[in-house]
């Protein structure tokens, strides 16, 4: 039975077609939580013990570039004691890369709105961003107070600024556009994961997925782990991609 067979053994898919770029939104922990009688914020730590392993393996089996939702621009809604604990939980995992950064060697993006972050996180993010930009191994894009709609919207504005006293200015394209969204130089993702059974991307890369691989699973996230990822890329190498040919 499956179950039995080694992780080794359990790995499905072909070195040579890899996705090049994994988005996963990390969903399902207060659920995990819940389930276990214990209070969300438990989820969110579970969560964040996940998410350093998904990265760790996507480091090891060579994927480019991993984008994960971690906050989003409608997470505000939540009580306040949940956001704080995010939030403290993210301050901690920023000092902890900061620590292991020579060992990870993980370059490290944050896309979103930090501006109204505290002043301590907004200082860590801007510090790690610094510290990784020499590695050039994994990409991870950690989406912060992100929502694919203000990025549109934002992307519209510094647009229009950037050539309001340009008048002849060539006419938008879509690769011109492209540049203005946080993930500027970031290629589209090939493949998005989204855990927890629901089948919604939540205001997550809206522009950048339009051509993406869409994997939905019900594991919850702090129960996804190194073989659920096999799945979701042993699944992806099934798919034809054909973008609109015949
Ligand atoms: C995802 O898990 C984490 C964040 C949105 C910050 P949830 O907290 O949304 O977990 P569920 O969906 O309530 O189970
Ligand atoms: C999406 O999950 C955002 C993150 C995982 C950060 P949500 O839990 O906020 O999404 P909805 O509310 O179920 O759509
Ligand atoms: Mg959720």
């Amino acid at each position: 039975m499956l179950r039995f067979f080694k992780k080794k053994e359990m790995k499905t898919w072909e070195s040579e077609r890899l996705p090049r770029h994994i988005a996963i939104v990390m969903d399902g922990n207060g659920r995990w939580a819940t389930k276990r009688a214990l209070p969300r914020t438990a989820g969110h730590v579970a969560g964040a013990e996940t998410f350093r392993r998904v990265a760790t393996y996507c480091k090891d089996i060579g994927i480019e570039y991993l984008t994960v939702y971690a906050f989003s621009t409608e997470n505000w809604k939540r009580s306040e004691d949940e956001v704080a604990k995010i939030m403290e939980l993210l301050e901690k995992y920023l000092h902890e890369s900061i620590e292991k950064m020579e060992r990870d060697k993980v370059k490290m993006k944050f896309l979103g709105d930090i501006s109204v972050l505290s002043q301590n996180l907004q200082d860590l993010i801007a510090k790690t961003e610094e510290l990784s930009k020499k590695f050039d191994g994994v990409q991870v894009n950690i989406c912060l107070n992100y929502g694919s709609r203000a990025e549109i919207v934002r992307a519209v504005q510094n647009y229009a600024d950037s050539i309001k006293d340009t008048p002849d200015a060539p006419r938008l394209t879509e690769e011109n556009f492209a540049k203005f969204l946080y993930t500027a130089d970031i290629p589209d993702p090939d493949l998005v994961i989204r855990p927890s059974g629901e089948m919604r991307l939540s205001n997550f890369l809206l522009w950048q997925t339009a051509y993406s691989e869409y994997y939905f699973t019900d594991c919850l996230w702090p129960d996804f782990n190194e073989n659920e990822l096999d799945l979701a890329i042993a699944t992806y190498q099934t798919r034809d991609r054909r973008y609109g040919n015949a």
